[in-house]
């Protein structure tokens, strides 16, 4: 599927309910986010909520993915499964990841909570990526490039002391959960592909307290920072504008436990 699927104001309409459930089911699976939970029993959540609103868990099954989200806690970088065995704890940061379908259509938003009393150093680099999400949404409209996007990214990072990831970069989304379109989180303004109105496609910044590099367990999935520390990710699905972008996983209600606190300052 090379070609790059520009939508309609009727394909907008339709996915922008999915991105809506997304959005939702995240809201309330990120208020179970507490010490002593594991992170199945939010996973059991989201697939019951997902379902119960006439929708499908886009992750279960999804080349072989065994649950119905991602929940990445800590030094996972992404696409941590689902386990009865992992208990949240005191001042953990913890990623839920939420892809739903309905109707055919795809919306995918992440945001990363966190569980009990962070440290300053956690927040730091939580609201460091929250920022990041942000200032990438900020580049998009027609006629910017996709390397505006990273490069922006990469500009407010990097000089805090983190590092952006390289190995998974946002992507086209609408009918499929993953289009042939890639957003890299880093890279260079000027370059890359012209944005154009009706492009649909999700920035996700997956940003490391240390360096980049990371590996993938013997599960085949479960994406750790090589040097244990922590990683944190936001994500939202937009769609290209006139002169900017609609964020349509926008939230309609305040994340509970993912809150910028009030006395924070970068
Ligand atoms: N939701 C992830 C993304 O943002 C992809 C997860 S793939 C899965 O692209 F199979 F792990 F669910
Ligand atoms: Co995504
Ligand atoms: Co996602």
């Amino acid at each position: 599927m090379p070609e790059i699927i520009l939508k309609s104001a009727e394909d907008i309409k339709a996915m922008r309910k999915a991105c809506r459930l997304a959005s939702k089911t995240l809201i309330e699976a990120g208020k179970m986010v507490e010490p002593g939970v594991s992170t199945l029993e939010i996973d059991d959540f989201v697939y019951n909520y997902t379902i119960k609103h006439h929708a499908i868990p886009a992750p279960l099954n999804y080349e072989g993915y065994p649950k119905s989200c991602c929940i990445s806690v800590n030094e996972v970088v992404c696409h941590g499964i689902p386990s009865k065995k992992t208990i949240l704890k005191d001042g953990d940061i913890v990623n839920i990841d939420i892809t739903s379908i309905l109707d055919g259509w795809h919306g995918d938003v992440n945001a990363t909570f966190y569980c009990g009393k962070p440290s300053p150093d956690a927040i730091n680099l939580v609201e460091t990526t929250r920022r990041c999400l942000e200032i990438g949404i900020a580049q998009v409209r027609p006629d910017a490039r996709i390397g505006d996007i990273g490069a922006a990214i990469q500009a407010f990072a990097e000089p805090r002391g983190f590092s952006v990831v390289r190995d998974y970069v946002g992507h086209g989304i609408g009918r499929a959960f993953h289009e042939n379109l890639q957003i890299p989180h880093f890279g260079r303004a000027g370059h890359g592909l012209r944005i154009r109105e009706g492009m649909t496609f999700t920035i996700e910044p997956m940003i490391n307290a240390g360096d980049w590099r990371l590996h993938i367990l013997d599960d085949h999935w479960t994406s750790v920072t090589n040097d244990r520390k922590w990683s944190a990710q936001f994500e939202h699905t937009l769609v290209v504008t006139k002169d900017g972008c609609e964020v349509m996983t926008a939230f309609d209600e305040p994340l509970v436990h993912s809150i910028t606190p009030a006395d924070f300052k970068f």
